[in-house]
């Protein structure tokens, strides 16, 4: 197999066993994140808040994503996820605007930090160090400090969701009410580890050698992106994912031929849109002789919370075992890492 000639491939012998002491320890952080979560330092803002800008990139800027979906309707005000370089024009003094980066070294998130310092907005960075650190305490600003020393920013994905409604809540926008469902989550994860386990080998297995084409209803794209972008990052694969029902109204169509080396999960919850629901099962039936294979995923758990950070943990496991199939190491992204190198070189 012929790479990228900037990468120095590492072997199976060398797969990092840190990945899965990351991904087990995810509904812990998921506890020490909801004690975080409390401690937020927020000042009041002097202006009405009219909208949320969150803005932040890969395992930092998909936290919005779940923030978005998960409080999106009971929140006050609109909340809009930003992953870019810019800052949407409409910011302004009535805008509480969240900058996410683990790192805080993220260049396209620290561009927009500096956009937003004249507008007068409200900045909170979520961040457990950096340059966002540096420069929001030079600011003043409010941070929502990390913990530090964890190698992979999507691995704090726990972390990065709950300090991002911490800042919600903390500015009168969302209630108490997610916090409890996160602890409910926290304990479903506990109690069906061995069981999600197992379950994520089976998918892995499913989805080895196949490129995986993951579906699921509109309002639940976030862990079709989570699972994206892990197996993506872990498991060193390209993936694609699409939204019901407006994959039916384009995608649909491209499933014309037979294509064997794809396989499709359907990513489902049992209080989807009944319209939505209707629409996999038809769907489902008109692709499953063309893919190489075709799985329904449910998710568990009571409330929406508990449903999507069950199908998240799901989906980090099976990103695991399939880099364990694919014989790589789920940590490293050298990939990333010298694309920011040749982008430091220019100025
Ligand atoms: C690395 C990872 C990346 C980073 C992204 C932004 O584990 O998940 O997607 O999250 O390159 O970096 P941060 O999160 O430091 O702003």
């Amino acid at each position: 197999m012929s790479v990228a000639p900037y990468l120095r491939l590492q072997k199976a012998q060398t797969i990092s066993e840190h990945m899965e002491q990351m991904i087990a320890r995810f509904p812990e952080q998921l506890q020490e994140a909801l004690g975080l979560a409390e401690s937020i330092v927020y000042h009041k803002h002097a202006h009405v808040l009219r909208q949320v800008l969150i803005s932040g990139l890969g395992g930092s800027g998909i936290g919005g994503n779940f923030v978005q979906e998960l409080v999106g309707n009971e929140c006050k005000v609109p909340i809009w996820v930003n992953k870019g370089y810019n800052a949407p024009r409409w910011v302004g003094r009535n805008t509480l605007a969240i900058c996410s980066s683990y790192s805080g070294n993220t260049e396209e998130t620290l561009s927009v930090f500096e956009q937003l310092t004249p507008t007068g907005a409200k900045v909170v960075c979520v961040t457990s160090g950096g340059q966002l650190l540096t420069r929001a305490q030079a600011q003043g600003f409010d941070v929502a400090t990390l913990p530090g020393g964890w190698s992979s920013p999507r691995a704090c994905l726990g972390y990065s969701i709950v300090a991002q409604l911490g800042v919600l809540r903390a500015a009168q926008l969302i209630s108490k009410r997610i916090f409890r469902h996160i602890e409910a989550a926290r304990k479903l994860l506990v109690r069906e580890q061995d069981d999600i386990r197992e379950r994520a080998q089976k998918i892995a297995g499913f989805l080895a050698g196949r490129l995986p084409v993951l579906y699921c209803a509109d309002n639940r794209e976030a862990v079709a992106l989570r699972w994206r972008q892990q197996f993506n990052e872990n498991a060193k694969m390209l993936c694609w994912h699409h939204v019901l029902p407006e994959m039916n109204h384009n995608e649909l169509v491209g499933w014309r031929e037979q294509q064997r080396n794809m396989a499709i999960v359907w990513l489902r919850h049992r209080d989807d849109h009944p319209r939505v629901a209707a629409r996999m099962d038809i769907v489902m039936e008109i692709v499953r002789y063309l893919a190489g294979a075709s799985i329904e995923v449910y998710s568990r758990g009571k409330t929406p919370a508990e449903r999507t950070l069950y199908l998240v943990h799901l989906g980090d496991w099976v990103s695991f075992y399939l880099a364990q199939k694919n014989q790589v190491d789920p940590v490293e992204i050298q990939s990333i890492d010298h694309l920011k190198a040749e982008l430091a070189k220019i100025r």
